[in-house]
């Protein structure tokens, strides 16, 4: 979508409504009030759209969406393939899944359905077809929202199947799978293709080149699922984007490859704000909104979050005043072209009745979630001129979710967490605080222009990566990578001669054991004789410890504690007109602040705003043809002042006090 405004709104699910028409009179008027300006629709409506096969019933979907249009407002129509009548899985049992204990779920639930299932794309499609046909050219309807969060996995027979031609054709012949599978250990050999069985308890789970390509083919096979829905929609004409929602910390779906298939990308977000301070909580919700942000580099939609609590945290918290709009902001100062909700209106009854909505049971406008929504409203209409601004980034972490899947899977050298996503999470902080906007990326994104990259934990090395990274360096980047990298190629087979593979003379090291710490274990890294500028005397480090043979790499920290005291610990390397670094332990969070500061000084980076940043006040910026708009928020629980860039000041306080959750928006012409 190109995006002329910033989208305000939600889900909203007028057909548990329909007898009660006064209800959906009110809807409107109220979200005219709080300044609403998009609908998403028909999400989980399939048994109100085709009560029994084939019988269509839109014309309740088509009064709404007019409704919605007279007043001004947009529609996000959703296919409805999230969930299924009754009578589907009545008459075809194939529809539903089948669990990796090989037992075919009941009707139920949602998300219930096997990715393969001829009859369930059918079904889809001939839905998605009549969708189109009735509502593709309708001139409220901006955008496709394909399905609802896709993820799970089906074990049924349609779906071995489909595995085992996706294993052939990547293959080509049994021989060759053994060979890269490395079946013979444990008398694992294949004779042929059909013998091949996704992995389960039951039966084999040993392989781990069988478990990753298994997460590969899911992944592979939602992703097709989900393209044949956008290609119906497309054969039918319908020009509007298309977008499907992702989640939080989901490891099931190559969120990069996903990506390449949708226009736009939206996800979302519930943060369990006030579990801890905020200022933690924002940090982490910063980073998944700057992953989304990378999948497609471009501005992203922030599909759902709560106005209030939400219903299936372990408790549900209400958001304190203020809290919804920081929030929201927050989205929209990591690139997000709107903040939308789930959902506008309390269910009455079943699984979600208690969940935040815009409006609750009572239904009046007097309520604090309501007014706060309002709130945000006149927030986005105030900053409305950030919508499809980009968010420029010079610095970059890589996060891969091959990656991720091999790592979990691996067995050793540390079965009780690798502590991966921290590692990648602390990096990002590391350059977040110096008010550097950051972008994620996996191994196959391109480097170009990134000044500086981080890579935690690369434990497997895409073919070609360890090429890619030599090239980085080589022409003047700024690369560091942790310990436990290079170790494995894309079969989960371990690289021989030597790691990290391929960069030995590129890192100018060469690793040679891994040592895991029990959780109450502790090691140090500190300062040699010859002292590391800028760092001080020693940080601690957790969980790994890895241990190196340095060759022409140059030791700047080592290891305090243990057999391996003295040992380096941090090391760095020239290469080509760049520098490699190898950090070998879990270090913790300051060490990494000290050193990327470092790092960030020698390079001459630095963000669009120059001032000294206050600890847990997050700056980010993004940048228009014609100026920088810059975003200040203040997640910390007290009041900070900050020196305001000179511009105008879009939202905020002009003096530049900030009390907590305070948020300041300004304007710089370039
Ligand atoms: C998910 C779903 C929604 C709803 C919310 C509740 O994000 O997509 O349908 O269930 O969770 O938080
Ligand atoms: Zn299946």
């Amino acid at each position: 979508m190109k995006s002329k405004y910033l989208l305000h709104g939600g889900d909203y699910n007028p057909e548990q409504w329909l007898h009660m028409p006064e209800v959906l009179k009110t809807d409107v008027k109220r979200f005219k009030e709080a300044k609403i300006n998009t609908i998403t629709l028909g999400v989980f409506s399939w048994s109100k759209l085709e009560p029994k096969e084939g019988e269509y019933c839109f014309g309740w979907m088509e009064e709404i969406i007019n409704n919605l249009y007279e007043n001004g407002i947009s529609v996000i129509l959703a296919t409805p393939s999230g969930a299924r009548p009754h009578w589907m899985a009545n008459k075809y049992p194939e529809v539903l899944r089948v669990n990796e204990m090989r037992q075919r779920n009941l009707f139920g639930g949602r998300h219930n359905h096997c990715f393969t299932s001829p009859v369930y794309r059918k079904k889809v499609k001939q839905i998605n077809t009549e969708l189109v046909k009735r509502f593709g050219s309708h001139p409220a309807v901006k955008m496709w929202h394909i399905s609802n969060e896709f993820s799970g996995e089906c074990h049924c027979e349609l779906c071995q199947n489909a595995f085992r031609d996706w294993l052939k054709k990547k293959y080509g012949t049994i021989d060759v799978l053994n060979d890269r599978w490395c079946t013979t250990f444990w008398s694992h050999i294949y004779d042929s293709f059909d013998q091949v069985e996704s992995p389960s308890s039951l039966g084999e789970n040993s392989i781990m080149a069988l478990n990753l390509d298994w997460k590969r083919f899911v992944s592979d096979q939602t992703i097709d699922f989900m393209e044949q829905e956008i290609c119906t929609i497309r054969e039918m004409g319908a020009l509007q984007p298309t977008t499907t929602n992702l989640m939080y910390h989901f490891g099931g779906i190559d969120y990069f490859r996903l990506a390449e298939k949708v226009d736009v990308v939206s996800w979302d977000n519930y943060p369990s704000w006030h579990k801890k301070e905020e200022e933690e909580t924002a940090k982490d919700a910063a980073f998944w909104h700057d992953v989304i942000r990378g999948l497609k580099r471009k501005p992203f939609i922030l599909m759902e979050s709560s106005p209030g609590a939400t219903n299936w945290q372990e408790v549900s918290k209400l958001k304190k005043p203020g809290m919804l709009l920081s929030a929201s902001l927050q989205s929209v100062a990591h690139g997000a072209d709107g903040a939308l909700y789930f959902q506008m209106r309390k269910s009455r009854g079943a699984e979600e009745k208690f969940h935040g909505a815009v409006l609750d049971h009572y239904d009046g406008n007097d309520t604090r979630t309501f007014q706060d929504v309002c709130k945000t409203g006149d927030m986005l209409e105030r900053i409305m001129e950030v919508a499809g601004t980009q968010v420029n980034a010079q610095a970059a972490v890589l996060y891969d979710w091959e990656n991720l899947w091999a790592l979990e899977g691996s067995k050793g050298p540390r079965n009780k967490d690798l502590h991966y996503l921290d590692s990648v999470e602390k990096s990002y902080r590391a350059f977040r605080r110096l008010g550097l906007n950051v972008d994620i990326i996996d191994q196959k994104g391109s480097m170009d222009g990134y000044k500086i990259v981080a890579a935690p934990m690369q434990y497997l090395f895409h073919d070609g990566f360890n090429e890619k990274v030599r090239k980085y360096i080589e022409n003047g980047g700024i690369f560091i990578m942790t310990y436990w990298s290079g170790v494995v190629d894309e079969n989960d087979r371990c690289f021989l001669g030597g790691t990290p593979y391929g960069l030995m003379d590129v890192f100018g090291l060469r690793s040679e054991e891994i040592d895991g710490l029990y959780d109450w274990e502790e090691n140090e890294i500190c300062q040699p004789e010859s002292k590391y500028a800028g760092l001080k005397d020693s940080y601690i480090c957790k969980y790994l410890c890895q241990l190196v043979k340095p060759v022409t790499a140059k030791t700047l920290m080592v290891y305090g504690k243990d057999f391996y005291a003295g040992m380096s610990a941090l090391l760095e390397n020239d290469y080509g007109k760049g520098k490699a670094y190898y950090v070998c332990a879990d270090a913790e969070q300051s060490f990494y602040n000290d050193f990327y500061q470092k790092l960030v000084q020698e390079v001459g980076l630095h963000g669009v705003w120059m001032e000294e940043i206050p600890e847990g006040v997050e700056v980010t910026s993004r940048s228009g043809e014609k100026a920088e708009y810059i975003f200040l928020q203040n997640f910390n629980r007290i009041a900070v002042q900050v020196n305001l860039p000179e511009g105008k000041i879009l939202f905020g306080n002009k003096n530049g006090r900030m009390e907590p959750l305070d948020n300041i928006v300004v304007k710089v012409e370039k």
